[in-house]
């Protein structure tokens, strides 16, 4: 035998030269839940290693996660009000918006996104204006534009609208740009399914749907196409960043939208990925550091710029480890 592969296997170092994919703690965006109230980190049961902050103590937070190399955060809120028009989304004095002003002002150099939806603010729990049993589409824009423009004003970086109603991304880039945000970016969650996995972050921030589900709007888990077809019309629309989610059972889509559009992709390791792996290590069946280095590697390694993970601190805290 001349060709033997595992001549580069042989050697620790040499194994470390030819790795070809190594997850930094600079790809990786941490979520965090902003909820009303004073003095309140509060772990969130079904998301082990995951709180509620009040506002107040959100800085804390992100001061630590800087101070581990992650650049990013991604704010989700929980309102105390949830009503049929959403008023708690674009409120000026919502949740996410004073979590925003709080971070932006304390920690200057942390770069924040937010989550543009709905479901967390209406009592049916959908992500769009709803009549009767139908989710309305064109009504639901200028509400989600309304909040991504909110969020803008408040200081948010980056909008990331998660509702996937057909053409908010054109709706929220004009009512951005009209009110001299241009250079507020949109990551779209424009490839979204209709997921089991986002179980416990529902539970988590009590947005499950009260009625049907959300498979008129979310996307059908069997399909691909479709998954381009969504990207080519958020790039038309103004998208300056893409996301497929979830993450793991969906590696193939992250590669072939990574493979067939040029624009930065993120990718959604979500809630019950991340619970999944925290039960499996608590009874005893993997190894914790091991399991979530190799599902962040496998992400990036399918075509991912970015993660999106709730691992962010964990994996950031155990590269700083290492060196
Ligand atoms: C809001 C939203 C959801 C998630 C991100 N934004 C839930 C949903 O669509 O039901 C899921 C995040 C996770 O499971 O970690 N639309
Ligand atoms: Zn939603």
């Amino acid at each position: 035998m001349t060709k033997r592969p595992r001549r580069l296997r042989d050697h620790e170092a040499l194994r470390a030269m030819v790795q070809e994919t190594r997850v930094d703690a600079a790809d990786l965006i941490q979520p965090l839940f902003a909820v009303h109230g004073t003095n309140i980190k509060r772990e969130i049961p079904k998301l082990p290693g995951q709180y509620h902050f009040s506002v107040d103590r959100l800085a804390e937070e992100v001061k630590e996660l800087q101070s581990l190399g992650i650049r990013a955060v991604l704010i989700f809120g929980l309102p105390e009000i949830k009503d049929a028009a959403a008023s708690q989304a674009f409120s000026d004095e919502g949740i996410v918006q004073q979590a925003v002003r709080a971070i932006r002002s304390q920690v200057p150099d942390m770069l924040v996104m937010t989550d543009v939806c709905l479901c967390q603010y209406t009592d049916h729990g959908h992500c769009g204006m709803v009549v009767g049993d139908q989710i309305l589409n064109d009504e639901s824009l200028s509400v989600l534009a309304k909040t991504a423009l909110s969020h803008a004003k408040a200081g948010a970086h980056v909008v990331a609208p998660s509702d996937m109603m057909d053409g908010r991304v054109a709706a929220i880039r004009e009512t951005l740009d009209a009110h001299g945000f241009h250079q507020v970016s949109i990551m779209s969650y424009s490839v979204k399914y209709a997921s089991a996995f986002y179980g416990p972050f529902r539970q988590a921030v009590a947005s499950a749907p009260q009625f049907g589900d959300r498979k008129t709007y979310q996307m059908d888990p069997a399909n691909r196409l479709e998954a381009l077809r969504e990207s080519a019309l958020d790039i038309e629309e103004g998208a300056d960043m893409l996301m497929v989610k979830p993450a793991l059972a969906y590696l193939d889509i992250i590669r072939e939208v990574k493979n067939k559009f040029s624009l930065p992709l993120g990718a959604y390791h979500v809630s019950g990925e991340y619970a999944m792996v925290k039960a499996a290590v608590a009874a005893d069946l993997l190894d914790h550091d091991k399991i979530m280095v190799e599902i962040l590697t496998s992400i990036k390694r399918a075509g991912a710029d970015v993660i999106l993970t709730y691992f962010a601190k964990d994996m950031a805290r155990l590269l700083q480890l290492k060196g």
